[in-house]
């Protein structure tokens, strides 16, 4: 698959099959997550493997829309370190960046994987700083769960033309 039919065929996949993602794959994925674009090329992320079950189920108890996560075999928490910014206010964006392309690189790979939003929610940063004791420096940006799909999503062409302008509104 190339880059461009990647990115117009992934789907959020909130199923999984009871299968484990090696560590190989693990790797192959938080490598692209590394390379993602960030402001100044600051690079002002941490990524938390997440495999334990306890964990997985106590971030379904202050996250509303988390219930992927029980049969996710593993996740990958995103987060910014406000130390590591050169370039005030773009830490979140970066942290979005470097998010999609994990979501990318594990549709390369024939896994699924959703995005779930931590922040700004204010409950869920608290609850993930909480529970893993996150240093203040670090926010937890976002997670997401991988898994090998045990659903089948269409593409959906989301393509609008009324969103594209041209040198004025
Ligand atoms: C910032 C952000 C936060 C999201 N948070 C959640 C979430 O908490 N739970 C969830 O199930 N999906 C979450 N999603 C996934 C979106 O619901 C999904 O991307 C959207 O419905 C489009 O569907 P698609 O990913 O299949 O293209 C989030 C996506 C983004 C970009």
């Amino acid at each position: 698959m190339d880059a461009y039919e990647a990115i117009l065929t992934r789907r959020s996949i909130r199923k999984y099959k009871k299968q484990e993602i090696s560590e190989d794959f693990l790797e192959k994925i938080l490598h692209v997550a590394c390379n993602a674009p960030s402001a100044g090329n600051q690079q002002p992320w941490h990524f938390v493997i997440l495999d334990d079950r306890k964990i997985l189920n106590v971030i379904q108890t202050f996250h509303p829309s988390a219930k992927m996560l029980k049969d996710a075999d593993k996740a990958i928490l995103v987060c910014g370190d406000l130390n590591l910014e050169k370039f005030k206010g773009y830490w979140m964006i970066d942290c979005a960046a470097a998010t999609e392309n994990i979501l990318l690189a594990a549709h390369c790979l024939g896994l699924g994987a959703c995005w779930l939003g931590l922040y700004p929610r204010e409950g869920r940063v608290a609850g993930m700083k909480k529970l893993l004791k996150l240093p203040t420096n670090i926010i937890p940006f976002a997670i997401v769960s991988l898994g090998y799909p045990a659903e089948v999503k269409q593409k959906e062409d989301r393509y609008d033309t009324s969103r594209i302008h041209r040198n004025r509104w």
